[in-house]
């Protein structure tokens, strides 16, 4: 996802932005750019791809003395990836980088453009560089203009500004996106995350949402919409590793704990008032398309089983479930009118990129859901929809596996509109939870010390059984991949229902079972299989809204008014019981042994 830095001071300013763009990079991005003030000469740069096409074209380019500068990573997400659309954006002698996104954007330029501003690029941030223009014209008060700008602008957003109307100022606000101060004695530097500026800066004020203001001669000015604010600078790290892991003790626990922000990436542009938006895919991709195929490995394969249920289901379509390493071997029977869906985190997983090939040779359409632009599985397809989970770097997938649901809960919607399936009033309930869900996602420290606190009980027995139905079926084998990925104890999927048809053999004591019992989905039928596993001695950890009484331990989750709801909660609570085990019993949990983030053979 697109990354910002800023910098204040009278050193080399192309270098420490590069350099802090640099440390960005792991976000994902596919062009870059960077305004400096340069003797009040306003110069910039812009190249499409790898920061070192920047350097290239910058290469004779040095800053002298004190000033400012800003540079941006951009993952497009209004408008292709081109120079034009690439950040900072230009006015008439001011320009902008911008995280996130303006959802009034196309009101303001509508009401720009009729004031005589001409627009270059398709961007939504463009909007912020004419209107801090158009009120500097009239205020000829750069701040005021500057404040004026923020009040009028929905969404989400992180935003760097510089003008010749004040050159020795940058101008800040944060609302959603991540923004930071850097300081050190006569330096200030901007970033969207403390990597970019470790080694550099010694100290560091995390800005919060509504905060706004301006560097100006060396001092910071900060306000909010209660006016003027204070702030506390504390120490930064110098350790890079413990920098990018914020805090946390490994790269899947900060994932976690990521998904909800995440989550608001996925969804952003996508979630309209009459239904849902992807600019990647047209309605032709649907055009004669009787059923659907979803085909993946591992956690997508687990994301792929949610999917199929919420197709049939809201979008009335005939859809199947496939392992890529099996039917690259089943010698299928495909027929041209199915849509062939393929899933993958990094879109380089070799069955799957193989099972792709087979089913485009075999004339269908083709359609993949990666979190990796510009991908092998990306390339082959006919359209892509990126589910902008930022890069993973834990080898146990967690916020690529929750984003890929996201997506595929709203492809069904896209495609149940299409279809006429839903009535408005359906749909409204969907958007309404789809919207709800970075909510959903976001927990507590109780609730994770609870985790932490019960998975002294969990670290021996001759097995876990993770249990659901319907959609919290495929959330059970989710759960137990986590939990044998990165603790090595055995632990086994299985739909509640078919327990007592072989299974409940091995319930004692010392057999753990995890039971998902949604309040929204089949409660009472789960409730009667977990009875009769509690019946058999087997040890139950229950995670539901409504309290069990046979639970030996019970995790109460949240009574929400949807099943996809209830869902992201639960696959949160799966997700930190697999860490704590996994971290008591020692393990590495970011690289655990046998596994690979990408798997490119077969
Ligand atoms: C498990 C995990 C794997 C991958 C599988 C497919 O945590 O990450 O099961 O899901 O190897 O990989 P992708 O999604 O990259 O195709």
């Amino acid at each position: 996802m697109c990354g910002i830095v800023g910098y204040y001071g009278k050193n080399e300013k192309k270098e420490i932005v590069i350099e802090g763009l640099r440390e960005l990079e792991y976000r994902g991005y596919d062009s870059a750019g960077i305004a400096i003030m340069d003797k009040e000469e306003l110069c910039h740069f812009k190249a499409v791809g790898k920061l070192s096409n920047l350097e290239t074209k910058m290469s004779d380019f040095h800053s002298q003395g004190a000033g400012v500068a800003i540079g941006h990573t951009r993952w497009a997400t209004h408008g292709k990836p081109t120079e034009l659309n690439a950040h900072p954006h230009l006015g008439e002698y001011s320009f902008v980088v911008h995280n996130g996104i303006i959802e009034n954007y196309k009101e303001l330029k509508e009401q720009l453009q009729s004031q005589g501003a001409s627009f270059v690029s398709q961007t939504d941030t463009e909007v912020i560089v004419h209107l801090f223009e158009s009120h500097q014209n009239r205020l000829k008060n750069p701040f005021a203009a500057f404040e004026a700008t923020i009040k009028e602008l929905r969404g989400a957003y992180a935003i760097l500004l510089i003008t010749k109307a004040q050159s020795d100022t940058i101008f800040f606000a944060k609302h959603g996106s991540p923004m930071l101060l850097g300081f050190n004695t006569d330096e200030i530097f901007f970033a969207s995350s403390d990597t970019a500026i470790i080694g550099k800066a010694t100290e560091v004020y995390y800005l919060q949402d509504g905060q706004y203001g301006a560097i100006e001669g060396g001092a910071v000015k900060l306000f909010d919409t209660h006016g003027s604010k204070t702030f506390v600078r504390q120490k930064l790290s110098a350790d890079k590793a413990m920098a990018q892991k914020e805090g946390y003790r490994f790269f899947m626990e900060k994932e976690i704990y990521e998904q909800s922000t995440v989550m608001g990436d996925t969804l952003m542009g996508r979630v309209m008032d009459n239904g849902i938006a992807f600019d990647e895919i047209d309605t032709t991709l649907l055009e004669g398309i009787e059923d659907i195929k979803i085909c993946a490995c591992g956690t997508s394969y687990h994301s792929a089983m949610v999917g199929a249920y919420l197709l049939e289901r809201l979008a009335k379509i005939k859809t199947s479930v496939e392992i890529a390493s099996e039917f690259r071997y089943k010698e299928p029977l495909l027929t041209p009118n199915t849509l062939f869906v393929t899933i993958s985190q990094s879109g380089e997983t070799a069955d799957t990129l193989e099972a792709l090939k087979m089913a485009k040779k075999a004339g269908l359409r083709s359609l993949s859901i990666c979190n990796v632009d510009n991908s092998s599985i990306v390339r082959e397809s006919d359209a892509a929809i990126l589910t902008r989970a930022g890069i993973e770097k834990g080898v146990a997938s967690t916020k690529a596996f929750a984003t890929q649901v996201m997506v595929l809960w709203m492809f069904t919607l896209f495609v149940a509109k299409q279809r006429h399936t839903i009535d408005n009033e359906k749909l409204q309930q969907e958007l309404s939870a789809i919207l709800q869900t970075p909510t959903a996602l976001k927990f507590n420290d109780t609730l994770h010390a609870k985790i932490n606190r019960l998975s002294k009980r969990y670290l021996h027995g001759h097995g876990f059984f993770f249990i659901g139905r319907d959609i919290f079926y495929p959330l059970a084998l989710e759960g137990a991949l986590k939990l044998k990925e990165i603790s090595y104890l055995h632990a086994e999927g299985y739909p509640a229902g078919e327990m007592k048809h072989g299974p409940i053999a091995l319930a004692d004591s010392e057999l753990f079972t995890i039971a998902l019992m949604p309040q929204t989905m089949q409660y009472e039928k789960i409730k009667s299989n977990v009875e009769e596993l509690s019946a058999r001695d087997a040890t139950i950890l229950a995670i539901s809204p409504l309290p069990f009484e046979l639970a030996d331990d019970f995790i109460q989750t949240t009574h929400a008014n949807h099943p996809m709801l209830e869902f992201f909660e639960m696959m949160v609570v799966t997700q930190l019981l697999a860490l704590e085990v996994a971290i008591r019993l020692g393990n590495d949990v970011d690289m655990p042994r046998n596994l690979a983030k990408s798997v490119t053979v077969e």
